[in-house]
């Protein structure tokens, strides 16, 4: 679909469509959705920005799921603050999602052994590293150790987060689009313009 075309869906039928980008980015590292910035409380700076990947996407839900080491910085910031604040945008259908949501952490438990058990042997490496991510070298840059098999499983960390507001800018020659969605007391999701 094209820009123009975007411009014409009715809320209801954005909302349909950005669920269906969310849900392709999760299975398609090559999504321009794949890669969200998400923000988070950082307990010495206030606020912490960074890229993750997408792995998970469940529109009935209404949940996003991100994987990191449970020793990771964001998520000291979670402890405090467990509200996640997700950036998506797509170049070439110029549309950004922004997703304000609350995570819940799966570390050790059957959530996480789940999803631990959805990734690969390269990706559970990266988990099985000492020291923990984030930490000084003073010896100078070296690569970290790093063992082999379920070792890092005790560092993996599934983060489910899920959106609370949700809020779609579809750029065009035409004139912008923005539509903001929240849940109604019945539960469904209703999107209302406001001004770009
Ligand atoms: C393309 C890309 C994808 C990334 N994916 C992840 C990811 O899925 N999970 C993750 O924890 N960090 C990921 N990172 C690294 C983070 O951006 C960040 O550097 C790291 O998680 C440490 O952040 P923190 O100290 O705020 O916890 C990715 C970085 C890039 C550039």
């Amino acid at each position: 679909m094209t820009p123009a075309q975007l411009l014409e869906l009715e809320p209801s039928e954005l909302w349909g469509d950005v669920w269906h980008r969310l849900g392709r980015a999760a299975r398609d590292p090559r999504h321009s959705f794949r890669p969200p910035v998400v923000a988070t409380l950082c307990p010495e700076r206030g606020v912490r920005a960074r890229t993750v990947v997408l792995r998970e996407s469940d529109p009935e839900a209404g949940t996003l799921t991100l994987h990191t080491d449970r020793r990771a910085g964001k998520l000291a910031g979670l402890d405090l603050e467990p509200r996640v604040s997700g950036c998506f945008y797509d170049p070439r259908h110029r549309v950004q999602v922004r997703a304000e949501t609350r995570a819940t952490v799966h570390a050790g438990d059957a959530e996480a052994r789940t999803a631990w058990e959805s990734q690969g042997a390269a990706a559970h490496r990266l988990y099985a590293v000492a020291p923990a991510p984030g930490s000084a070298l003073p010896g100078g840059w070296q690569a970290p150790a790093r063992d082999e098999g379920d070792a890092g499983f005790e560092n993996f960390a599934a983060v489910r987060c899920a959106v609370e507001e949700l809020e779609c800018l579809q750029l065009a020659r035409e004139g912008h689009r923005r539509l903001h969605y929240r849940r109604d007391r019945d539960g469904s999701w209703r999107g209302t313009p406001v001004v770009p």
